[in-house]
C-alpha cells in the first residue's frame, strides 16, 4: 500500500472516530462542528483513487482546520468541568451552566445579543450557583440531621432548580433557524387537543402575556392525562403542576426582553415565535410521551 493510501485510510478512520466521539458526547446535530464534520465526511467519501498533489494539500488543510476545531471543543469542554466525560448523573452541588447552543447574537433581530449574554451568563449562572448551594446545604442538613432550615433551602431548591432546568430547556427551545410550525406527531397531538396549531398558539401567547408578574408560559405533556396542556408559572415554582414534563418554555421575565422591548411583552412574544426550535420540541415530546401512567 502506498504512503498516500495509508494516509487516506488513517484520515478516514480518524473521521469515523470523530463522529463516534461527537455522538457519545451528545453534541447537537445542528452544532457547527457536526456541519464541518459532515462536509469533511462527504469529501472523504468522494475520494475513489489516488489524489494529485493539489488535492492532497487541500485535504491536509481540511484535516488541520478540523483538528484545531476539535481541540477548541475539547478545551471548552474542559473549562466547563469534566462532568460530560465522567459523570452519568449530577451529584449534589455539581450543576454547571450549559453552553448556549448558538452564538449570543444568533437570534437577532428577535432577541438581541446583549440580552442573551446577560440572560445566559449572569441570570442563568446565578440559578446554577443557587441550586448548587441549596443542594449542598440540604446535604449538610441530612448529614447533621439538622432540618431547622429545611423550609428555606427547599424553597431555594425549587426556585433555583426550576430556574436552572427551565432555562436549560429555553435555550434549546429556540434556534436561529426556528419559527414556522411543528410537524408530525406533535402537530397531530396539538390538533387533537387544542383544535389547531393556530388555537394552540393563541392560547400559549395569551397565557404568556397574562402571567401575573414574572414567570413562564409552558407547554407540557401530561403523562397522567396523556395529552398536552398549557400552563402558566408565576415566578418559577409557584403554581407549578408537578408530574409534568416541560416541552416548550417561554421566558417572560423582564430580563429576557426589557433591554430590547421595554414593557412591550406582547411584541417580544410575537417575535419569539420566529426562533422556536420545533425539532427540539418534537424530540422532547417523543421522549417524554414514552412515559405513561394509569389514567384517572
Ligand atoms: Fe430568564
Amino acid at each position: 500500500m502506498s504512503k498516500m493510501e495509508d494516509y487516506i485510510k488513517d484520515v478516514t478512520k480518524w473521521n469515523k472516530e470523530l463522529r463516534d466521539f461527537l455522538d457519545s458526547e451528545d453534541v447537537e446535530q445542528n452544532n457547527e462542528l457536526w456541519q464541518r464534520l459532515d462536509h469533511f465526511t462527504e469529501i472523504m467519501d468522494g475520494i475513489n483513487g489516488p489524489l494529485d498533489i493539489e488535492a492532497l494539500e487541500k485535504l491536509q488543510k481540511q484535516v488541520d482546520s478540523l483538528h484545531s476545531e476539535m481541540e477548541n471543543y475539547f478545551s471548552n469542554r474542559q473549562q466547563l468541568g469534566n462532568i460530560y466525560m465522567n459523570e452519568s448523573y449530577i451529584s449534589a452541588g455539581k450543576h454547571i451552566l450549559p453552553p448556549l447552543p448558538y452564538d449570543y447574537s444568533a437570534l437577532e433581530p428577535h432577541i438581541s445579543g446583549e440580552i442573551m449574554r446577560l440572560h445566559h451568563d449572569k441570570h442563568h449562572q446565578s440559578y446554577v450557583d443557587g441550586l448548587n448551594k441549596a443542594e449542598l446545604m440540604l446535604q449538610n442538613a441530612r448529614n447533621n440531621n439538622d432540618y431547622s432550615l429545611v423550609k428555606h433551602w427547599s424553597r431555594e431548591l425549587a426556585f433555583h432548580g426550576s430556574g436552572h432546568y427551565l432555562h436549560t430547556i429555553f435555550w434549546n427551545n429556540m434556534s436561529p433557524e426556528g419559527g414556522g410550525k411543528p410537524s408530525g406527531a406533535l402537530l397531530k397531538e396539538m390538533n387533537k387537543y387544542f383544535g389547531s396549531f393556530e388555537k394552540f398558539k393563541s392560547h400559549f401567547t395569551e397565557a404568556a402575556k397574562q402571567v401575573e408578574g414574572v414567570g413562564w408560559a409552558i407547554l407540557v405533556w401530561s403523562p397522567r392525562a396523556r395529552r398536552l396542556e398549557i400552563l402558566q408559572s408565576e415566578r418559577h415554582m409557584l403554581l407549578t403542576q408537578w408530574d409534568t414534563i416541560p416541552l416548550l418554555a417561554l421566558d417572560v421575565w423582564e430580563h429576557a426582553y426589557y433591554l430590547q422591548y421595554k414593557n412591550n411583552r406582547g411584541d417580544y412574544i410575537k417575535n419569539w415565535w420566529n426562533v422556536v426550535n420545533w425539532k427540539d420540541v418534537e424530540n422532547r415530546y417523543l421522549k417524554a410521551s414514552e412515559l405513561k401512567w394509569k389514567p384517572f
